[in-house]
């Protein structure tokens, strides 16, 4: 057989009139590692480099992609198409493609983008809870469930490059990616860190995943980031080695072990060195002794802040063992430095060739030539009823049951009245958080789902009112006598408003005072008080706690509000418990003060109380409001 394709190479070499299309590389029967040399070969510098480019949509002149030979497009956070909606993706994304096949080697794009609770910048798509809420769930096979179908809606937008999971290990809750982590507890982040990349890629790679960012972002140290007015985030990690590889390396082993094939940098330092720049940690650790055959990516420009001499910050970088540089702006700039420091000498050819391997290894192992366009027949499940549905499921397992005076929870199911409060029981943005829309998620209407206060309507008897109020007040709430009525049952909803990265770092992580008087307001006209949290973290809960029967930390949900009510009226158990240590205050902050500290935590790791099912969840209400294309 390798005697015959040997021959078959000789041929095609010999004479002129072959197509193009018989080219070696381009025959799926062969070998990948033989598709790759194949291909190296015929390659210039230039179009090696264009490999190593991955650059920003908003950024690229779509002639450069063919002109430049680009190896690779992202979406960043919030960076859609007009007008939003999952066939106009496909339409942008297989546009962008067309640009990548009309070069003379054909080598399709990488198309990437942070589907990091499901397809999340896609109007219409189905939104899981934020990965701390996976956390709480402790089901591996949920939560790989949740990565098969965020690959589908990915896939039917033809994107088969995800860059997730995150596999940090959060040791500060006043981190603004706490929420993007699986837990405090390095175990747990390995466990489903693992399951979601299976579930992405599945056995053949159907979407590559991108654990990330290697490593020790969860270690980063308060007060120690130097970018923006970020306090935590891409600051330094302060601990040493063998901490390192204790609590923030063994996702990646795990991961490199299930099939890891693109690994993202983290902005954090160590050391007293940008993660970017650290040759032995990206060369020798991961490539080498974790034995990591695909490929580095960086971060966004993360390769801009190794020194304010950009070429210097490239070779470092590059020689460091980056493959693939997320450029968001100029990457005319990067192509020429790269060119320039290769015939200086100071980056070698053979490192051009090493970078570019692992990625066209990456290439043919998705079958990128193959199937370089949107898988149309998907496109009609973005969103469905069937992918919402186990969005619904993750939403009920990652609710942890705090509180539960009196067996306040499960509801029953003959209510008078039913009062609704907050701002946030009718918001389907707060419920989603960041990465939702927009890169700092956005609050409002910002795509299809059921509220808390929807969930509600649709849960309860027809002989239930349920009366809403922002606020609490209920002025208006009064019986045919003009009495003020009184509610057997409110449901509070508190949350913080949507943030990403650093601009969600927070020093104080006390609930707003006002949060507490509007319970104060409600108590006074209700029976019983549940409180539900929508929070990326634990917060400083101890004096609302006190005016709650019941009290749910929900986490970030999602778009499905009705994961939350199947559990309050009893069609499926509250079974959730911590992924991370609740802090009594903040003197509990970051984690290694709780551990040390003589009080206790307000609630230890692990915690969550359990309720049993009151009626079959056959009868719960329907999803009704799906995406239609
Ligand atoms: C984030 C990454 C993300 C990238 C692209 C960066 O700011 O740190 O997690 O993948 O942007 O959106
Ligand atoms: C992008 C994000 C990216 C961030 C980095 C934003 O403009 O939308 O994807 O992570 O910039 O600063």
């Amino acid at each position: 057989m390798k005697y015959f394709r040997l021959l078959l190479l000789l041929a095609f070499c010999l004479i002129p009139t072959a197509s193009a299309q018989d080219e070696p590389y381009r025959d799926s029967a062969m070998p990948i590692e033989a598709r790759v040399e194949d291909l190296l070969a015929r390659m210039s510098l230039e179009e090696k480099i264009g490999q190593m480019t991955l650059v920003e949509k908003n950024s690229i002149a779509p002639d450069d992609i063919t002109g430049l030979a680009i190896g690779g497009l992202l979406s960043g956070g919030g960076g859609y198409p007009q007008p939003n909606t999952p066939e106009n993706w496909a339409a942008m994304v297989d546009g962008f493609q067309e640009y990548a096949l009309a070069t003379p080697l054909g080598i399709p794009l990488i198309y990437g983008v942070d589907a990091v609770h499901g397809h999340n910048n896609v109007f219409g798509a189905t939104i899981f809870p934020h990965n701390i809420g996976l956390g709480a769930t402790r089901n591996p096979q949920l939560v790989a469930e949740t990565a098969r179908i965020t690959a589908l809606e990915m896939a039917a937008t033809g994107i088969f490059w995800n860059y997730a999971p995150v596999v940090a290990v959060p040791q500060d809750i006043r981190w603004g990616r706490t929420y993007e982590g699986f837990s405090e507890d390095t175990v747990l982040v390995t466990e489903l860190a693992t399951a979601y990349l299976n579930g992405l890629q599945g056995e053949d790679l159907a979407v590559l995943g991108t654990p990330k960012h290697f490593v020790g972002d969860g270690g980063a140290v308060w007060g120690s980031s130097t970018t923006n007015n970020y306090a935590l985030d891409q600051g330094v990690t302060d601990v040493d080695e063998e901490t390192l590889r204790a609590v923030h390396l063994p996702p990646y082993q795990a991961a490199v072990q299930n099939g890891a094939l693109s690994i993202m940098i983290s902005f954090s330092s160590w050391g007293g060195m940008k993660m970017h720049a650290q040759q032995y940690l990206i060369t020798d650790v991961l490539k080498g002794e974790l034995g990591f055959s695909g490929f580095v990516v960086s971060d966004w420009g993360g390769i801009d802040q190794i020194s304010p001499d950009y070429a210097a910050a490239v070779v470092t970088a590059i020689n460091a063992g980056v493959d693939m540089n997320m450029v968001p702006y100029d990457y005319r700039r990067f192509i020429g430095v790269v060119e320039a420091a290769v015939e200086r000498g100071d980056i070698s050819l053979e490192r051009i060739d090493d970078a570019v391997r692992r990625i066209l290894r990456v290439k043919f192992a998705l079958g990128l030539f193959e199937q370089p366009f949107h898988v149309a027949e998907l496109l009609a499940d973005v969103g469905s009823a069937e992918h919402r549905a186990v969005a619904r499921e993750a939403v009920s397992e990652s609710l942890v049951l705090l509180k539960n005076e009196g067996d306040a929870l499960p509801l029953p199911a003959d209510l008078n009245t039913v009062f609704v409060v907050g701002t946030a029981a009718d918001d389907i943005g707060l419920q989603n958080g960041g990465w939702t829309i927009e890169w700092q998620g956005v609050p409002g209407d910002s795509t299809i789902g059921t509220t808390m206060l929807e969930a509600v309507e649709a849960s309860v008897s027809d002989q239930t009112t349920v009366i809403f109020s922002p606020s609490g007040r209920f002025r208006d709430a009064v019986d045919a006598n003009g009495q003020l009525l009184r509610a057997d049952v409110a449901i509070v909803v508190l949350a913080e408003a949507p943030y990403a990265e650093g601009q969600g770092d927070r020093e104080d992580l006390n609930l707003p005072e006002g949060n507490v008087t509007l319970l104060e307001r409600v108590r006074e006209r209700a029976d019983r008080v549940v409180v539900i949290l929508l929070s990326g973290r634990p917060l400083i809960i101890n004096d609302a706690l006190e005016q709650a029967d019941a009290f749910v930390a929900a986490w970030l949900p999602g778009t499905e509000g009705l994961g939350v009510t199947d559990a309050l009226f009893g069609y499926r158990p509250f079974t959730g418990t911590l992924p991370h240590s609740w802090p009594a205050s903040m003197d509990h902050v970051p984690l290694e003060r709780m551990l040390n500290s003589a009080v206790a935590p307000l609630f230890p790791f692990g915690f969550g109380l359990t309720t049993t099912a009151t009626r079959d969840f056959a009868d719960a209400p329907a999803i009704t409001d799906v995406y239609v294309p």
